[in-house]
């Protein structure tokens, strides 16, 4: 997610499942190609299994981004054909390009073609008024043809014209059974479903569900950033493993040596502190803990202690709640 998967979100999720697969924000192909690569796709090798997603449409640039990618160790390479925003549009690619099956499958063919890691993609239910269950079949059916095997599918459409980016994410409703049934066409594509979902139980719905097709995954947007340790919980419920840590402070123990670190690089606070700011939603101290770093971040000759302090300001307040 833009502005949100970063390098040290990412970092944070790790500490919390060793399970969870783990997604960076959107890269442009052109951005992989010419860009700043130690700051796009740099990462560190604890994050696997980390998948890099792109954006784009033109094949060659894809195919070699995603070839960059593999170079960069990336686990595997998905295709943004989801993001509604008037940038993506413009630029003919996210979920604009639902519109054209036959151009994307030509642009995942290059990708396959380029690299020996999985390439993926993730899509959108339908666009504007190509929005019944037929344009998702003729969708997947000609990707696929291409030599991808995984789909992810945000369970909701994306009017392109006249909502915002934003609205897109919450207006048109979400449609679980499209996703459900697009599984049941094609069992030997491997189809997660993303969307709305918020806690395990939702999840395990879709995974082990008491009728119908499983589902292959569940890719879990918002709630994995505004409440981080919901990722706790992943691999005891669906690995039958031991959570890497059992409470926040132990996750925020674990989180001060790698801020250490990449403070003394020359990360600043503001993005050291950001994946740390829902880490006690929903518990005591939570509102006092974000307001400490979100407001000490900022300030000049911020470091590391900042984390300490606010943490020692919440855990009294934690026992006594
Ligand atoms: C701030 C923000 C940034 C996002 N950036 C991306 C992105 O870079 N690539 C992508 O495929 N989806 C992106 N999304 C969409 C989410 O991946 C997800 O599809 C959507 O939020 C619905 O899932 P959720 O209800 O679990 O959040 C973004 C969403 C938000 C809120």
């Amino acid at each position: 997610m833009m502005d949100w998967t970063d390098r040290h979100y990412r970092y944070l999720a790790r500490l919390l499942s060793r399970r969870v697969v783990l997604y960076t924000e959107m890269v442009h192909a052109q951005a992989a190609i010419h860009g700043d690569r130690e700051r796009l796709l740099g990462h560190d090798p604890a994050e696997s299994p980390l998948v890099l997603q792109l954006g784009g449409a033109d094949a060659g640039d894809l195919a070699e981004a995603a070839r960059i990618g593999e170079a960069w160790g990336y686990s595997a390479i998905n295709l943004n054909v989801g993001c509604p925003s008037d940038r993506v549009q413009s630029g003919r690619f996210g979920a604009a390009l639902m519109a054209e099956p036959e151009h994307v499958a030509e642009v995942t063919g290059a990708m396959v073609e380029a690299v020996n890691i999985p390439v993926t993609v993730k899509c959108r239910i339908g666009i504007d008024d190509q929005d019944e269950y037929a344009d998702l079949e003729r969708f997947v059916t000609t990707v696929a043809g291409s030599g991808v095997e995984t789909f992810i599918v945000h369970a909701r459409k994306a009017w392109l014209q006249g909502l915002s980016p934003k609205a897109n994410r919450d207006i048109p409703p979400l449609r679980p059974e499209r996703v459900q049934h697009l599984k049941a066409e094609h069992p030997g594509l491997a189809i997660q479903i993303n969307g709305g979902i918020r806690d395990w139980e939702t999840a395990r719905a879709q995974l082990h569900p008491a009728t119908g097709p499983a589902l292959d995954g569940v890719m879990v947007g918002r709630a994995a950033y505004q409440d981080p340790w919901l990722l706790q919980a992943v691999d005891p419920t669906f690995f039958g493993e031991p959570a890497p840590v059992a409470t926040p402070e132990e996750a925020v123990a674990a989180w001060l040596p790698y801020a250490q670190e990449r403070h003394a690089d020359g990360a600043p606070m503001t993005a050291l502190t950001r994946p740390l700011l829902g880490l006690f939603s929903g518990r005591p101290g939570a509102r006092r803990w974000r307001r400490i770093l979100s407001e000490g971040a900022p300030r000049a000759g911020s470091g590391p202690g900042l984390i300490r302090e606010a943490l020692a300001a919440v855990v009294p307040a934690r026992a006594a709640g």
